[in-house]
């Protein structure tokens, strides 16, 4: 084996059609194809250097995992282990960045940045379509952070045609994060996933209706029509968390900061300005915009909900994979 030791930086994604719901836990192939923008603001920066160590080791801003964390990772080692014929274990050595909001910190830039350096490190050579389909199993967001912009994860069928890929657009976006809450989500992703499809009447239906949202979406990504991309970005969104509500028992993330996050989005667009919510698994909200307006509307938010940060996020880079 000639390569040890690799550092992979990836950037967080926020979807605008949203991932909810596996179809495959083991696999990560979801209910739903997905869209997404990945951000300049948030990203994860992690080293891999697999040696003779008796088990593995992975440290998040200093310090040291234990438990399920660390369990989560091994697990996702040992999918790179087994492709490359390797048994030794690794130390993981992850930063995320965040300058501008907390509580924010993100499995879809973490795994992204997981999955590109252990694959390096393992002396794997995967394309970018095959290291989608690995930080898939790790996180199935993190498919969407190996490409910067936007990027559609295809739902697939099985292991090989479940990946992302880069979308083009002439549209200049932005994302407005409302920091409502910055403590850790009361129930993981992958928990109230579970349930919901279990439990939820309106989850197969909030299914279709995705469907069709990812072409309008689609349609109105490649025709540069960001009022059609955000009403339907918000519609999809507020069904996902529809189909939570609606499960037994049922799960909310909002929490009545949101609710007012998401009754000032509403009078910033009935007062002229370009701004349309969606939430994931947390009380925050992010708001698409367009990059010419985002300061604009940031300022109009600020004022409206004094004592909130609000940051305005870019579209941001693809994976960068340093084998050094
Ligand atoms: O990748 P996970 O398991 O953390 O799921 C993320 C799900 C949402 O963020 C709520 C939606 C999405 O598509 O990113």
């Amino acid at each position: 084996m000639t390569q040890r030791r690799a550092t992979a930086t990836a950037h967080a994604n926020i979807a605008l059609i949203k991932y909810w719901g596996k179809r495959d836990e083991e696999l990560v192939l979801p209910y739903t194809s997905s869209l997404s923008l990945t951000l300049d603001g948030l990203r994860t920066v992690t080293t891999v250097e697999f040696g003779d160590l008796p088990a593995d080791t992975a440290t998040l801003d200093g310090e040291p995992l234990h438990g399920t964390a660390l369990t989560r990772i091994s697990t996702f080692l040992d999918l790179v282990r087994e492709r490359a014929g390797l048994h030794s274990h690794a130390t993981v050595t992850s930063r995320n960045e965040v300058p501008t909001a907390a509580g924010l910190a993100s499995s879809a830039s973490g795994f992204a940045a997981l999955a590109g350096a252990a694959a390096a490190a393992a002396g794997l050579d995967l394309d970018a379509r095959a290291l989608s389909r690995l930080a898939r199993r790790g996180s199935g967001s993190a498919s969407r952070s190996i490409y910067g912009g936007l990027a559609l994860w295809h739902a697939g069928h099985d292991d090989e045609s479940s990946f992302a890929e880069p979308i083009h657009s002439p549209l200049d976006l932005a994302i407005l994060v409302i920091l409502v809450d910055d403590s850790a989500k009361s129930v993981s992703s992958r928990v109230a996933m579970r349930s919901t499809v279990a439990t939820s009447p309106l989850f197969f239906r909030w299914v279709e209706d995705s469907a069709r949202d990812l072409e309008i979406a689609l349609r109105a990504v490649a025709e540069g029509d960001l009022a059609t991309l955000g009403e339907t970005a918000e519609a999809n969104a507020l069904g996902m968390h529809a189909t939570m509500r609606a499960a037994v028992p049922p799960i909310s993330y909002f929490t009545s900061g949101t609710q007012e996050a998401l009754a000032a989005v509403r009078e910033a667009r009935a007062a002229g300005l370009p701004a349309w919510a969606t939430i994931d698994a947390g009380a925050n909200v992010k708001v698409l915009t367009s990059a010419a307006d985002a300061e604009r509307l940031a300022e109009w938010l600020r004022a409206r909900l004094a004592g909130l940060t609000i940051s305005v996020d870019y579209p941001g880079p693809g994976i960068a994979i340093d084998k050094g």
